[in-house]
């Protein structure tokens, strides 16, 4: 294997040198004052990305981890919940929900589709007693591309009761999402995405609303219970030991985030998003998404009639050093999904297509070599020069 690859898979992202360099610092007491200080300024800085003055808390576990925290947390067994899912992660909240005891009404939207904020107001509305506790849903689904409507989501849930529970794991950093102003209630972030780090750090923020919910909670829950979490971080600790040289990483990746500026860098996300959706256009390729709901994290795209997933994924890898990912669920093998979140050149992409049409070629796709690395070049021509 090359030492560096042209890695596009939609998370683990590439880590910069710089962000390499911050996480192979020697250790220090995760109780002393050095981890305050790394921990406090962290804290301080992942709040401007989630855009809140809630708390954020840092656990050390994959986002998966801060799926089952954000479940365990704020749901009694025998809790009505809404899990609203658009693709495999979705999937995740509704098992999640299901083994910690909760009655679950799952609205199962067909893969390559947003959530229609109308049917989460209209279930609301019939919820004449308010006994719906949560809603559950993803901001961005990796697995398919799509970008859910959030902010209209939030809006159709108006003034009941029930908390809002957002997955941004692959969304955070990449697509807006203004926690505070569109009231999102729990919202669960991953250091592998956007922020350019190894994986090993979920994020949770919890507003006043969830910690009323979170105080009365009876589910079981020891290493997850965001209790202590909090109570930890007054001390500038965390309950357990920390994932230390990740959280090196996530700090030196929210420096060099907050010297680019977030409306920048979700900028670029969509212009990498648009050229890799032209690309796929000029070769003639379909994305799942539709343009309004398209990923600025990930692109997932249909295989042409007939090909396999190994007949890209595989050569890519094997010939070209480039990794994107292949499907998950309902469409493994239908798909193939490149990553453009977090750290990359633009021209990271061109090469990935670039070696995408030779492979195409090879595995007998017809296409005139250059066709979509031309769209890309024309697209970046204009915003470069
Ligand atoms: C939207 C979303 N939710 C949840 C997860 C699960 O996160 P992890 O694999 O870090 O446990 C992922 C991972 O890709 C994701 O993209």
């Amino acid at each position: 294997m090359a030492e560096t690859q042209i890695f596009l898979l939609p998370g683990p992202t590439q880590v910069p040198p710089r962000i390499l360099r911050a996480g192979s610092a020697p250790m220090v007491n995760h109780r002393g004052p050095e981890f305050k200080a790394i921990l406090t300024e962290m804290t301080a800085n992942v709040k401007k990305v989630y855009q809140t003055q809630n708390d954020v808390l840092t656990l050390t576990c994959s986002g998966s981890g801060g799926l089952e925290a954000s479940v365990a947390n704020f749901v009694n067994p025998g809790d009505k919940v809404i899990v609203a899912s658009i693709g495999n992660f979705g999937e995740r909240f509704r098992d999640l929900a299901i083994l910690y005891g909760a009655e679950v009404d799952y609205i199962g939207i067909p893969w390559g589709k947003p959530l229609d904020p109308q049917i989460i107001a209209d279930k609301l509305k019939a919820d004449i007693n308010q006994e719906i506790k949560a809603i559950f849903f993803q901001h961005n689904e990796t697995s398919t591309g799509i970008l859910n409507p959030v902010k209209e989501i939030a809006e159709a849930r108006g003034s009941h009761p029930a908390l809002l529970v957002v997955d941004s794991i692959s969304g955070m950093g990449a697509a807006e999402l203004k926690t505070d102003e569109w009231g999102l209630d729990v919202v669960i972030a991953g250091s592998q995405k956007a922020f350019m780090s190894p994986p090993g750090v979920a994020f949770i923020s919890v507003n006043e609303r969830a910690w009323e919910v979170q105080a009365k909670n009876k589910n079981v829950k020891y290493y997850f219970d965001l209790a202590k979490a909090k109570k930890s971080l007054a001390d500038g600790q965390t309950p357990y030991t920390p994932a230390v040289a990740t959280i090196y990483s996530i700090t030196e990746a929210l420096r060099m985030m907050m010297e680019t500026g977030l409306e920048a860098i979700i900028a670029e996300h969509y212009f990498r998003r648009d050229t890799v959706r032209a690309a796929a256009a000029a070769l003639g390729l379909e994305c799942v998404a539709k343009e309004k709901y398209a990923s600025p994290a990930v692109t997932a795209i249909y295989l042409p009639e007939g090909m396999t997933q190994q007949q890209i994924v595989k050569p890519l890898r094997e010939k070209f050093n480039t990794v994107v990912a292949g499907g998950q669920g309902q469409l493994k093998g239908k798909i193939f999904r490149i990553g453009h979140l977090g750290y990359l050149n633009i021209l990271d992409l061109v090469a990935a297509v670039s070696a995408l049409e030779i492979c195409l070629l090879d595995a007998g796709y017809k296409l005139e070599l250059g066709t979509g690395v031309a769209a890309m070049q024309k697209m970046i021509y204009k915003q470069y020069c």
